[in-house]
């Protein structure tokens, strides 16, 4: 018997659930692609792929939590049923940064899943999962200067800009560094909703 892959939470028109291998499958075809990359290092080889499912487990493993797969529900609507991507939650991990240890939300959507409010909605629905599973009272989100994409959203979401925390980031090249850092506090989210 197939087992279905267990549901984090769900929002009005995205399941986020955890990986098995189809959905892992769909996630690399359909974001590995220079568009989805262009400010994650680029394109990978199927290997460093692979190595990132094993990363994002670890996070699982670790932090009892990760980036979960985010997919379409299966509602008839736009991509229904489709893996769109990831959305969650880890730990923020470089050593000697003013962040490292404090909870942060990432996202990372297929092109054709773009401008359509998915990554706003899977991201809402993070945030609030955050807050109600975890003590923590701060969330992170970090990016670089070019991916105006990714830090309109963390503005979309009330996140605010803490230049004061930014740091060089080793693992990744100039062009992918300083990495920026916003941040929004429970009482703050709280507030919103
Ligand atoms: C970052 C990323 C997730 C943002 O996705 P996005 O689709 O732009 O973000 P949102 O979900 O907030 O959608 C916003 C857009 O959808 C539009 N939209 C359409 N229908 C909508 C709806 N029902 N609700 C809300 N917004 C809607 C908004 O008007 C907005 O369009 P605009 O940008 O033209 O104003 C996406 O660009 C991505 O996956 N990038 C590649 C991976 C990456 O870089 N990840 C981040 C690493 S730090």
């Amino acid at each position: 018997m197939k087992l279905m892959p267990e549901t984090i939470f769900e929002t009005e028109r995205l399941i986020v659930h955890e990986w098995d291998d189809p959905s892992w499958d769909g996630f690399v075809r359909h974001t590995n692609t220079p568009a989805v990359m262009r400010w994650l290092g680029g394109v990978r080889e199927e290997a460093a792929a692979a190595n990132t499912r094993v990363r994002l487990e670890g996070f699982n493993d670790e932090f009892g939590f990760t980036f979960w797969c985010c997919r379409r529900k299966n509602d008839g609507g736009h991509l229904a049923g489709e893996v769109l991507g990831m959305v969650g939650l880890k730990r923020a991990t470089v050593e000697g940064t003013k962040v490292c240890g404090m909870l942060e939300i990432g996202w990372r959507l297929r092109e054709d899943a773009w401008g359509k409010g998915y990554a706003k909605e899977g991201a809402t629905g993070c945030i609030d999962h955050a807050f109600a599973t975890t003590g923590d009272d701060d969330l992170v989100a970090l990016t670089v200067e070019g991916n105006a994409a990714s830090w309109g959203l963390m503005q979309r979401l009330g996140m605010q800009r803490r230049k004061d925390w930014d740091y060089e980031d080793p693992y990744f090249s100039a062009e992918l560094n300083p990495t920026i850092v916003h941040h929004i506090t429970r009482a703050q989210w709280q507030e919103r909703r």
